[in-house]
């Protein structure tokens, strides 16, 4: 397993994840090839991305946003094949002990019917912030979450 930042080169790998998802799943996340080519651009060019890697292939990534006193996360997606494994709850895990360093809070909206989301961030502790009613285009409705930063004790 390899965990580092996306490359440019790295963008085919990227849209071939999303596209390991059914054409209803977008319906959950409300990304497109063309709105994730340009996060894409956009994240790395800021720093804000991180994917792991299993036998070379892209397992899983995410793009982030760094706020003042925050970062954001924008999207984040497993490979189908390797969903239920733990690959994003490492993924997670490792921008949470970066943003750790740096006292940062992580932000992220979902799709309350996103279930398979909406576990993985309970159960890493991120706690529920905000609700925007029918915010998707499917008229649903979006979760704000938080994960807040643990004090670090010297
Ligand atoms: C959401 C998603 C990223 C989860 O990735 P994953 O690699 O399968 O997640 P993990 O295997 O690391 O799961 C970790 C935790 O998530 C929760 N979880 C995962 N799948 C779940 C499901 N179907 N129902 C409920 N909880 C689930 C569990 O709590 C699990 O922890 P546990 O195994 O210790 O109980 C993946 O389903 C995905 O890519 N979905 C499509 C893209 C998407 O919806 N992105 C979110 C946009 S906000």
């Amino acid at each position: 397993m390899e965990i580092r930042f996306l490359q440019p080169g790295d963008l085919g790998d990227v849209l071939a994840v999303l596209e390991s998802w059914d054409s209803e799943s977008p319906k959950l996340f409300s990304w497109n090839s063309q709105s994730l080519t340009e996060e894409f651009y956009a994240s790395i060019a800021l720093g804000g991305s991180l994917g792991l890697w299993m036998n070379g292939e892209l397992a899983a990534f995410i793009l982030f946003r760094d706020l003042p006193g925050a970062c954001e996360i924008q999207f984040l997606a497993t490979s189908k094949v390797n969903c239920g494994k733990g690959v994003m709850k490492n993924l997670l895990r490792e921008l949470q002990k970066r943003c750790e360093k740096q006292q940062l809070s992580i932000w992220l909206e979902v799709h309350a019917k996103n279930y398979s989301a909406c576990g993985l961030y309970r159960s890493m502790g991120f706690v529920q912030t905000g609700l925007r009613r029918g915010y998707y285009s499917d008229g649903g409705d979006a979760f704000l979450m938080e994960l807040s930063p643990r004090v670090i004790r010297s």
